[in-house]
């Protein structure tokens, strides 16, 4: 670690939202997780974490950009957290500290893993900033301990997940597909979703790896995909959040390959055959008034990147 002297007065790492194509879940373990078997595309939808020098001992956050009144700036923030444990395992010879402005773009409690990206981008701008020594699957097995989804934010592209869906092989993803996000008001926490699945007593007794939608990935087949996406939360996050049903169904007769909720919601992701179908599939769903706002994406796109 050389002084901060030497150092770039800032570093800036943009880091991309995700969906999940599956998520096939089992039954609440002892550790109070449940075994996911899933898979995560990162799609176009960019949160920006900047990190700058701070005296030693001292993180803050700023949160700009849409919502952001809603993410907490005192130590439940994601970021500063990561922040703090990257510096407390790696700089233990050399008291760390950063000031973090984060400008978001993923919604907040969305399902979308925005919060974890946050922390993938702290990670990866502060091991830069403080020029630590630290390679990127040790910094995947430090996001782990943040949150499961940590360690994808940190990849990216197209991936398998296994146990918390915190373990991942990339997954082999011939072209680009396109999604419209429909934005719902209001938030859903993935802890409560995943309260409602137990409550209903879902979760399966075995885990298959999805072979239909790698067979569909691998293809590039956008139309077997469509038949292939699944989220077992799906009943948990209708059952908290009804008014989801009828956007689903909208975005289903305005032609939407497929409907799937995102990781816990309440984003809802909608498949469309190509880009010209997904911009009418926007401009249509923004017209019919079932949701706060709805936004084009691609996937897969890399994970955190620095910003140069
Ligand atoms: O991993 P993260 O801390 O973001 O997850 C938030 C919460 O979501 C967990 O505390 C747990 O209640 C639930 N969760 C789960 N099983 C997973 C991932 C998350 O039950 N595989």
């Amino acid at each position: 670690m050389a002084s901060p002297v030497t150092e770039p007065e800032a570093v800036r790492v943009r880091v991309a939202g995700k969906v999940n194509l599956t998520l096939r879940s089992g039954r609440r373990r002892p550790d109070g997780y449940h075994s996911l078997s899933t898979v995560f595309q990162a799609v176009s939808l960019f949160d920006e974490v900047e990190a700058s020098w701070a005296e030693p001992g001292r993180f803050s956050v700023r949160v700009l950009g849409e919502q952001a009144d809603r993410v907490p700036l005192g130590d439940d923030n994601l970021a500063i957290q990561a922040a703090r444990l990257l510096a407390t395992t790696w700089g233990a010879a050399h008291p760390l500290g950063a000031e973090l402005v984060i400008r978001k773009s993923i919604p907040v409690a969305g399902g979308m893993a925005g919060g974890s990206a946050d922390a993938a981008g702290a990670l990866l701008a502060c091991a830069v900033l403080w020029d630590l020594d630290i390679s990127p699957d040790e910094l995947r097995t430090l996001g782990a301990q943040i949150g499961a989804d940590v360690p994808f934010c940190l990849v990216g592209g197209t991936a398998l997940g296994t146990n918390r869906g915190d373990e991942l092989v990339p997954v082999l993803s011939r072209g680009s597909y396109h999604w419209v996000l429909a934005f719902s008001d209001g938030e859903l926490s993935t802890p409560a979703v995943f309260g409602k699945f137990d409550e209903m007593g879902l979760g399966a007794d075995r885990l298959e790896a999805p072979a239909d939608l790698l067979n569909a990935l691998v293809g590039g087949d956008v139309q077997a995909l469509g038949h292939a996406v699944v989220n077992d939360l799906e009943p948990a996050a209708l059952a908290l959040r009804p008014q989801l049903g009828p956007l689903i169904e909208a975005g289903r007769d305005l032609g939407a390959l497929a409907a799937l909720i995102s990781g816990s919601g309440p984003t809802v992701a909608f498949l469309a055959a190509n880009e010209p179908a997904a911009v009418d599939l926007s401009v249509k769903l923004s017209g019919e008034g079932v949701c706060r706002a709805v936004k084009r994406v691609s996937g897969p796109v890399p994970g955190a990147r620095l910003v140069v």
